[in-house]
């Protein structure tokens, strides 16, 4: 597995495996077992997606060696602060069997985020977690929470994909030293991705699916992807992806796809941060 190297030394894998919207225990547990099996190694949950404790089971029944493990969780806005954020991390860390994170994500910029990150910053300089990092900051509120902290996050975990393919984000993430990972890879299914005549095209040509065509390109520019199925034969199709390459010309054409728009979520909308600060878990 290719991995990149964060900006505290900590290898990352490129490719990884998603859990969101899997709710049934048994589904989560079975797909991750799978997955592990097919050799993925980074798995990514959160807290709200209310599966740790089915992931924690599948990495227990896999027996892969704990450090070729690379596990990834979030903290949840209602838990946001310093007190609440030591809570919910030994929560996650009791649901997921482990004894320490690799990767602890902000999930959401929202609440008292600089609470949780100094909260994160101890439990980091403790060695409870391998590395730490945000998901969903745009640009000016990672700068600002760059400029006020003293741990510069890891990661910001963020939705890229063909139609939001985050390029200016991406080059300004890194002059910071800052690892882009991709969430939402297949655009969640949106806009008909699977059979958009370019990547379509572009597949055919390498005899591979769209699916692989998008992760080989995410992968290509250096973006950590982590496509979630919960269908075996898509768990392996989706790990296939480091034995072909891309061409500049196919580069150029996927270029062209990009819409700048997100599919899902606009975390400048106010009703929108209303909605999901608002949404609470029994976590
Ligand atoms: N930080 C955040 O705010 C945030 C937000 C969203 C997601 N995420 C993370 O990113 C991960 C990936 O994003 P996502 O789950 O939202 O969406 P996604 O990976 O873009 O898309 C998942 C959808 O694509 C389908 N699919 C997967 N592989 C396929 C293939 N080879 N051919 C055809 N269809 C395929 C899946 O179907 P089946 O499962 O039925 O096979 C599922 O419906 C999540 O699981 C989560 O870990 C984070």
């Amino acid at each position: 597995m290719q991995t990149v190297r964060l900006n505290n030394g900590v290898e990352m894998p490129l490719l990884g495996f998603g859990v969101f919207q899997i709710p049934d225990a048994a589904e989560c547990e079975q797909s991750v077992l799978e997955a592990l099996r097919v050799g993925y190694r980074l798995i990514d949950t959160a807290a709200a997606y209310l599966n740790e404790e089915a992931v924690g089971r599948a990495i227990k029944k896999s027996g892969v060696p704990r450090e070729e493990l690379f596990i990834t969780t979030k903290l949840w806005i209602q838990d946001a602060g310093f007190e609440p954020t030591k809570n919910a991390f030994e929560k996650s860390l009791r649901k997921l069997g482990q004894e320490y994170l690799d990767l602890y994500l902000i999930h959401q910029p929202f609440g008292d985020i600089y609470g949780s990150w100094r909260a994160m910053e101890d439990l980091y300089q403790a060695g409870r977690i391998k590395a730490i990092g945000v998901s969903n900051l745009l640009p000016d509120r990672l700068m600002d929470l760059i400029v006020h902290n003293q741990v510069v996050p890891a990661v910001n975990q963020i939705e890229t994909h063909p139609f939001l393919q985050q390029v200016d984000t991406q080059q300004f993430l890194q002059q910071h030293g800052v690892q882009i990972e991709s969430w939402g890879p297949f655009a969640q299914g949106r806009h008909d991705i699977f059979t958009n005549e370019v990547l379509l095209g572009i597949a055919a040509q390498h005899e591979r699916t769209v699916s692989q065509v998008i992760l080989r390109w995410l992968t290509q520019r250096g973006v950590v992807a982590i496509p979630k199925s919960v269908t075996p034969e898509r768990i392996a199709e989706n790990f296939q992806v480091f034995d072909f390459e891309l061409s500049a010309a196919d580069m150029t054409a996927i270029a062209a796809l990009d819409t700048k728009a997100s599919t899902v979520a606009d975390f400048r909308d106010p009703a929108f941060v209303k909605w999901l600060g608002e949404r609470k878990f029994e976590i």
